[in-house]
């Protein structure tokens, strides 16, 4: 059997340095906002190559803040990607403004200029990428748009720690970068957690005091604030993690390299790179017309996959009447025939190879 995730066999590498980590915070008898936050940040930061990391709760939070202590007119226009994960669009209606859901790239995925271009209005105040699937967006090339249009540029990395554009890692762009360390993500937790990344001193502060019902004075509040903290326990399980990121993205590099090396692109479609960026893949999907079938075929052979996602956020419930439902058809194009394939630190280059010689097998049956 190949599963597509196993977070128990994941994390038993790290069980006797988290074990340790475990008992030194409980002896110092500090939970929040202690020595541990405190490295993790600085560490966090110094890995993207930002000057500051505030720590918070998750990444749906850290999306929320960062949009919330910009401080833009209520009702302003954030331009976010139509087939995003359905939190970057949450984050945008939690803090206040109106989401403007933007076609991607049917190869890539992701936010283009000329996508964004189309939804400019007087009213858009950011721009939000999302680097789906740790695949990055090519952010120069957004970073000079937003300074020509004087937009902010506020990134979900949810799923790219570690992902590098142009030999920058993600983080160290936009005026917030805004992680998650869900404990399926390459920079997982064992719980929630989450993060924002910024250059901006005063910015930093702000966020800070946000996440700590709007106060950085104690019992002074000066914002409405949220409780949105990441704890001690897993500010240190982070920071024993983070040590080991780079070897987790070059063993999931890796296997992607053997997805790319054997399967055939006239037959499953992949998710294209720009040569100026380099993926962490979070996710590796193949696209198919024939995915349901397929993610079949494989179930009966003891191959677990996942679909990253099965439904757009536009058509979901939660936002019934908001949208107008039919003007995404490259995103729904892409819910369609997506399908996630394994790609772990639990897999090996034997699995890998038997995932490959199943999807062989597959379209040789199917013709
Ligand atoms: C693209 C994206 N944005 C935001 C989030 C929200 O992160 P969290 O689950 O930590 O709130 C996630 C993760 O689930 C995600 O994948």
């Amino acid at each position: 059997m190949i599963e597509y995730e196993n977070l128990k066999k994941l994390n038993e590498r790290f069980y006797t340095e988290y074990k340790d980590a475990f008992g030194k915070v409980l002896d110092s008898g500090r939970f929040i906002l202690g020595q541990e936050v405190d490295s993790f940040e600085k560490e966090f930061a110094n890995y993207c190559g930002a000057k500051y990391c505030i720590g918070v709760a998750n990444g749906l939070e850290a999306l929320t803040i960062a949009i919330k202590a910009f401080e833009f007119k209520e009702g302003s226009e954030i331009i976010v990607p139509s087939n995003t994960y359905i939190a970057t669009i949450l984050a945008v209606i939690h803090a206040g403004m109106v989401p403007v859901l933007t076609e991607p790239d049917i190869l890539t995925y992701n936010l283009t200029l000329e996508g964004i271009e189309k939804k400019i209005t007087s009213k858009t105040v950011a721009i939000l990428p999302v680097h789906l699937y740790g695949n990055p967006v090519y952010m120069s090339e957004i970073m000079q748009y937003a300074h020509d249009y004087n937009l902010k540029v506020i990134e979900d990395a949810a799923q790219a720690h570690g992902a590098e554009v142009d030999g920058h890692k993600i983080g160290s762009f936009g005026d917030a970068t805004c992680f998650s360390f869900y404990p399926t993500k390459n920079l997982g937790a064992l719980g929630d957690g989450g993060a924002i990344t910024t250059d901006d001193c005063e910015f930093a502060n702000r966020i800070r005091s946000y996440r700590n019902y709007g106060s950085s004075i104690r019992y002074k509040n000066d914002y409405i604030g949220y409780n949105s903290r990441l704890d001690e326990l897993q500010a240190a399980f982070l920071r024993i993690k983070l040590r080991h990121l780079d070897e987790i993205t070059n063993h999931k590099r890796y296997l992607a390299k053997i997805y790319h090396e054997n399967l055939d692109e006239t037959q499953y479609i992949m998710q294209h790179i720009r040569e100026e960026c380099k993926s962490v893949f979070h996710v590796f999907n193949i696209r198919t017309n024939k995915r349901d079938r397929l993610k079949e075929y494989l179930a009966q052979k003891g191959i677990y996959t996942d679909i990253h996602y099965p439904t757009s956020p536009i058509h979901q419930k939660a936002l019934k009447g908001m949208f107008n439902t039919e003007l995404t058809p490259i995103s729904d194009e892409i819910h369609k025939t997506i399908l996630s394939l394994p790609i772990s630190l639990i897999h090996n280059e034997s699995d890998i190879g038997d995932v490959c010689d199943a999807l062989k097998e597959f379209e040789n049956i199917e013709g």
